[in-house]
């Protein structure tokens, strides 16, 4: 089989890596000989070492026309020109393994019909939570399940930060360099602190596990943009971590709906053990009450075996095609329970605000730096300030001042 590659970074190097140490294994499971015949990349005088480094070149036409691929693996960074060269290779039955999760929310569907009408597979799990493998769990041994509910953390960057954050009192511009230079942030941090990443994953998780990918709209986000250390320590105080969550569900209509926020996970509940560059995927629903998955959501060996399994599985067999069966939330879970933190100079004017919503504050105590209500609200009401869902009970915790 002759394979090529798009990008030789964090995963693109791992999965050469990768595929050099278990080429035995591969080829005796595949029954075929395994050549990487050429490797695309931006820029060729990076000074790389290794012979992944003979086989580059940073002329499309020249990698297109090294070979005739099987497959070729795509870990670049951005939609474009991924899009272009994806498309041009599934047109001529080239099957694709791809980590661009930014391209697959974009343009999977499209890529994924092309391919069918190729005769091809384009393959995607290493986009999601990186050596888990939900999205072939998903696609294969959860293929008729009916799926009422699927939440992560599924961003290795901002887990590992708020987790430095909480337990080490380090400061937020120290532990995003720390994650870029552990190979898990993105090129442009910001997909990742501003919760486009988990975005774009928990759109791909909505269309495997409830047939449709969602709107844009459908799925709200916020990142960590609005997050003081304060908050974390209270959070802490009261059995609380501060994680960025994103969850989907299907409405009542069928669709898909969610959204990407911080939340308040209270060490009850499964995701509050989730730390580090660690991902959480959660799957719900009634026969199989709650699956968990958790393991290494980034860096480059993580992702890489995600990629080469999602290859070798796809040629070993053909997948049972998802027939997604979804389930909407039952009106008794419809609300959900929200802290609202306020500055010191805000606590009366943001009280106030609540109260002209008719939003009952459950919870309302005041700390050095500002307040913090517990509210409960429906998921598409929308207040003018940042929502951290909570996970667990909070009154539990503590008592009820209103
Ligand atoms: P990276 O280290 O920045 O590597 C990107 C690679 O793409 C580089 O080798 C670069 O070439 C190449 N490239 C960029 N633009 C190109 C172009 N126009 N033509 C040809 N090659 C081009 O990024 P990464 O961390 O490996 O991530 C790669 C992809 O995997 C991204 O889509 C990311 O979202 C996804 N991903 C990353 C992780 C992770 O933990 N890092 C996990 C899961 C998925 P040069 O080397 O010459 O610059
Ligand atoms: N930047 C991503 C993260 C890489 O931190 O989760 C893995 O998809």
């Amino acid at each position: 089989m002759n394979l090529g590659m798009i990008g030789l970074g964090t995963v693109g190097s791992s999965v050469f890596k990768r595929i050099e140490e278990s080429k035995e294994e591969m080829q005796r499971l595949l029954k075929a000989r395994l050549d990487v015949v050429c490797i695309l990349v931006k820029d060729r005088d990076k000074g790389r070492k290794g012979k992944g480094e003979l086989l580059t070149t940073t002329d499309w036409e020249l990698f297109s026309e090294a070979c005739t691929y099987d497959v070729v693996f795509e870990a670049m960074n951005g939609v474009d020109p991924a899009y272009t060269y994806t498309k041009a290779l599934l047109t001529r039955g080239t099957a694709v393994v791809t980590a661009n999760k930014k391209l697959v929310s974009e343009h999977g569907e499209e890529l994924e019909e092309l391919a069918q009408m190729h005769g091809t597979y384009y393959s995607y799990d290493a986009c999601v939570a990186g050596a888990i493998p939900i999205v072939s769990a998903l696609k294969s041994t959860l293929a008729t399940t009916d799926v009422a509910r699927i939440s992560g953390i599924l961003n290795g960057s901002t887990n590992y930060m708020l987790t430095e954050m909480t337990e080490h009192g380090r400061s937020y511009s120290e532990v995003l360099k720390e994650a870029q230079q552990l190979g898990y942030a993105e090129e442009d941090p910001t997909a990742d602190v501003s919760g486009y990443d988990a975005w774009y994953k928990i759109r791909i998780l909505s269309k495997l596990a409830f047939g449709s990918w969602p709107q844009e709209e459908a799925i709200g986000r916020t990142g960590l943009e609005s997050l003081h250390h304060w908050q974390v320590q209270i959070a802490r105080e009261h059995g609380f971590s501060m994680k960025l969550v994103a969850e989907a569900e299907c409405d009542t209509n069928g669709k898909p709906v969610g959204r990407v926020g911080v939340a308040l996970v209270h060490r009850s509940h499964p995701f509050y053990s989730v730390s580090g560059v660690t991902n959480g995927v959660l799957v719900e629903g009634e026969d199989i009450g709650e699956l968990l998955f958790t393991g290494p959501g980034a860096g480059g060996a993580a992702t890489a075996n995600s990629v080469v399994e999602d290859f070798v599985l796809h040629e070993r067999a053909s997948y049972l095609r998802r027939s997604p069966r979804a389930t909407p939330w039952s009106e008794r879970e419809a609300k959900q329970q929200y802290a609202v933190f306020s500055s010191r100079e805000d606590v009366s004017a943001v009280k106030h605000s609540l109260g002209e919503r008719g939003i009952t504050i459950h919870v309302a105590r005041s700390y050095e730096e500002g307040a913090l209500f517990v509210i409960e609200a429906e998921r598409t009401s929308h207040l003018p300030y940042p929502l951290y869902r909570i996970y667990g009970e909070f009154e539990k915790q503590m008592e009820h001042t209103h």
